[in-house]
């Protein structure tokens, strides 16, 4: 047998898999008039490509027809996002028929057999609460514990899987810190404060799906749990100490405070100062992670051989991303001492080269399946994104869907991507084939 050959076995998923793909209300929709994100794309000239979300992929219209696709590629499971600002238009005003909306679009994925996973907060804040400071103000707290509330209240009796809030650190740095996302502030210490109310929100929330699915008497024993976003920091040069201490520092600010502050109901510094909320201790059923890439850390930046070694090390890249399937098995690892079942919330990349996102996803997957087959209890896969969609500042000239849509038209057409995952899931394997086609 060849290298080549041995390299390329069959791998095989456990039964029950979870497979699918994810989307977002405000990346998909249309027409989310009601958020921060809709009132800032208005001003103008902060959409790198100059598009706006606009009437997206009219999803919100569409999402019958795009449930039929789904079942046709095999997906068991979708993730999707209930939009805030649909909900509650107003503080404390309820919009019932858009409630109502989001009945009938949970109940269209359960008529196809398709497992759904709801997440409560993706990116988007009403106007209203946005106005009232967003998540530096600490009341942003109660109000999300109100709107999580009301929407278990509503349709929890059709909810299996909860995703309280997508990427809250990621999300935290892009609006207070980076200034990538409205607000656009630069301040570090917003981004902490906005990331400490983020966390306990999600501890508050979890709390509130339970107890609201106990006090309705909703037989549903729903999974509910944080999405985080798994960025895997590469020291440049692993030999050398300053490089790996910063890369361990950015893993803490980014990554371990948060989901440590969940498993020990501990906020560190310095977003809080070690309080300990009885409350966010252990508050999650699931694990929800992100992954798209690595980035390569070291503080000796201005040295040009440091650049240089950075330079040679990186991979193939995407439209957005380097190309670093390694880092996924490292994060997918590093939540296994938390103990709780894991899934790939997200996990997708940008191109408007489909062999190359066949590739990725193959590569990908495989690392997925080294992390089952070394214990990690990893239940699903959800692939970003379903279909092309708006990538919040860049735009729409991102590629992400296994799905490409024509924006004129609103055409669907599955990509060769998609058809490839079809099989995957089908046979609930990879083979050596399909290996050997795109590798
Ligand atoms: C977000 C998505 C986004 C994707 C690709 C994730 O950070 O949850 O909304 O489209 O990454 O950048």
């Amino acid at each position: 047998m060849s290298q080549k050959e041995k390299t390329y076995q069959d791998i095989e998923f456990p039964k029950g898999f979870l497979w699918g793909a994810a989307t977002s209300a405000h990346q998909v929709e249309g027409n989310n008039t009601n958020n921060q994100w809709w009132a800032w794309e208005q001003e103008g000239g902060h959409i790198n490509d100059s598009t706006v979300s606009g009437r997206a992929c009219d999803h919100y219209h569409l999402y019958e027809k795009d449930f039929d696709l789904i079942k046709e590629l095999g997906h068991n499971a979708h993730r999707f996002s209930i939009e805030w600002s649909r909900i509650e238009p107003k503080e404390g005003l309820w919009n019932e028929r858009e409630i109502e909306h989001y009945r009938k679009v949970i109940q269209a994925l359960k008529n196809r057999e398709i497992i759904p996973m709801v997440t409560l907060h993706h990116f988007t804040d009403p106007i209203w609460l946005a106005e009232k400071g967003g998540w530096l103000n600490p009341k942003t707290v109660d109000h999300f514990e109100r709107y999580t509330r009301k929407v278990v209240e509503s349709l929890g009796d059709l909810i299996p899987f909860y995703n309280t809030i997508n990427e809250p650190v990621w999300v935290a740095y892009a609006s207070y810190g980076l200034g990538v996302h409205p607000p656009c502030h630069t301040d570090m210490n917003e981004y902490y404060t906005a990331g400490k109310h983020f966390l306990i929100a999600h501890g508050k929330s979890y709390r509130a799906i339970h107890e609201t699915v106990k006090d309705m008497g909703f037989k549903t024993k729903p999974q509910a749990g944080i999405v985080k976003q798994m960025m895997y920091y590469d020291p440049v040069d692993p030999n050398v100490k300053e490089d790996v201490e910063e890369a361990r520092k950015m893993d803490e600010l980014t990554n371990r405070w948060f989901l440590d502050g969940i498993h020990t109901g501990i906020i560190r510094e310095p977003f809080g100062k070690g309080e300990k909320l009885d409350y966010l201790k252990g508050a999650w059923d699931l694990i929800g992670v992100n992954y798209y890439t690595r980035s390569q850390i070291s503080p000796r930046l201005d040295d040009p051989k440091v650049l240089e070694l950075m330079m040679s090390r990186r991979g193939e890249t995407t439209d957005m991303y380097e190309v670093y399937p390694e880092g996924f098995y490292k994060e997918l690892m590093s939540t296994k001492k938390y103990g709780k079942p894991v899934y790939v919330t997200e996990n997708g990349i940008a191109t408007n080269d489909d062999k190359q996102r066949c590739r990725y996803i193959l590569t990908h997957l495989k690392e997925v399946h080294k992390a089952i087959s070394d214990g990690l209890d990893l239940k699903g896969f959800l692939y970003w994104s379903l279909m092309d969609n708006f990538e919040w500042s860049l735009g729409y000239s991102m590629r992400f869907g296994l799905v490409e849509i024509n924006y004129e038209t609103l055409e669907r057409k599955p990509r060769p991507s998609a058809h490839l995952y079809r099989d995957i899931i089908k046979g609930n394997k990879i083979t050596k084939q399909q290996f050997k086609e795109y590798l």
